[in-house]
């Protein structure tokens, strides 16, 4: 889809962005919206310094990402990430990126371990959850998922729409990738880390991530960047894309990094999935056209760039 196209179709379409932690949405930006990423410097596994989150937050934006979820470990081993900091951190990296004239919108979010959700309280859930608005929460696939659909249920007995993040990754779901099914039945929405579908054939985690895309079970492409350049880039969202669309086709694919995750961090309806598009053959990192694809992928996301006076 031509850049021009979505463009349209964003200034067209239902997706806002109301009340809710994260600089105002600006009319005529569009591009990939990254849900999940550990860009907040200094309380978890993301971004040393400021200055580590500033380099991140420009390769997001060259890479075509508008807004950036920023969602910090709410884990015991991470004990600097606290609930109630995370909005003024949140402001405090944006008004630096705004100071950079870095076109990119942070919004408030965690990735949270199921242990320290259950035993969370309501106003720490809201707290929680995308833009802080109390509607989904974005939960950390754990390391032994036997209770999970329990757990799950009980997070949505309280009326939160979860989103499940890289069950790519669990063992578990990747000897069994059934399990997954009633969990995506249930409304569950599945977000799997893009740089996984460029992991080496063979490699399980691809063949779930693969697995999850091709049956429509996952949603939501996002970066889990923890930086620029280093152990999972901010990059390999846009990097993942093309390989996505090699699975599902380019319009599902483009959907699942744009319209679904701004719509679940606006708290709204999901919007209507485009067809699945199955049966072409996918990239690899050693395929030759694959850096061009994903250079060409991110041109397309790219809109006009800001300029000094642009209220970034
Ligand atoms: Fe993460």
């Amino acid at each position: 889809m031509a850049f021009a196209d979505r463009d349209r179709r964003y200034a067209n379409s239902a997706i806002r962005f109301p009340a809710g932690v994260g600089a105002p949405f600006i009319p005529g930006m569009a591009g990939y919206v990254d849900i999940h990423a550990h860009i907040l410097p200094g309380i978890d596994d993301g971004p040393e310094d400021l200055e580590g989150s500033l380099s991140m937050a420009r390769a997001a934006a060259g890479s075509g990402i508008t807004t950036l979820v920023a969602t910090p470990h709410l884990r015991a081993d991470f004990p600097n990430v606290h609930i109630h900091e995370l909005a003024d951190r949140c402001r405090a990296l944006q008004k630096a990126i705004h100071r950079e004239q870095i076109p990119l919108r942070i919004v408030s979010g965690t990735e949270v371990a199921l242990v320290w959700a259950l035993d969370a309280d309501d106003e720490e859930l809201r707290l929680a959850s995308y833009g802080q608005r109390g509607t989904d929460l974005l939960v950390e696939t754990p390391s032994d998922v036997t209770m999970i659909d329990r757990h799950l249920y009980t997070l949505r007995a309280k009326r939160f729409r979860i989103t499940l993040a890289h069950p790519e990754r669990s063992r578990q779901f990747q000897s069994d990738p059934e399990r997954l099914r009633p969990l995506s039945e249930q409304g569950v929405l599945l977000e799997v880390n893009a740089e996984a579908l460029l992991f080496p054939r063979g490699s399980a985690t691809r063949k779930l991530a693969e697995h999850l895309c091709r049956t429509g079970q996952a949603l939501v492409l996002a970066s889990d960047g923890h930086g620029a350049a280093s152990r999972r880039p901010v990059t390999g969202l846009a990097d993942g894309v093309p390989a996505a669309s090699a699975l599902v086709g380019e319009t599902r694919a483009e959907w699942m990094a744009t319209a679904m995750p701004a719509a679940i961090i606006a708290g709204e309806t999901l919007p209507e999935p485009p067809e699945l598009e199955t049966g072409r053959q996918v990239p690899s990192r050693s395929d030759p056209f694959h850096k061009v694809k994903s250079k060409l992928s991110r041109l397309r996301c790219e809109g006009p760039k800001p300029s000094r006076s642009s209220s970034f």
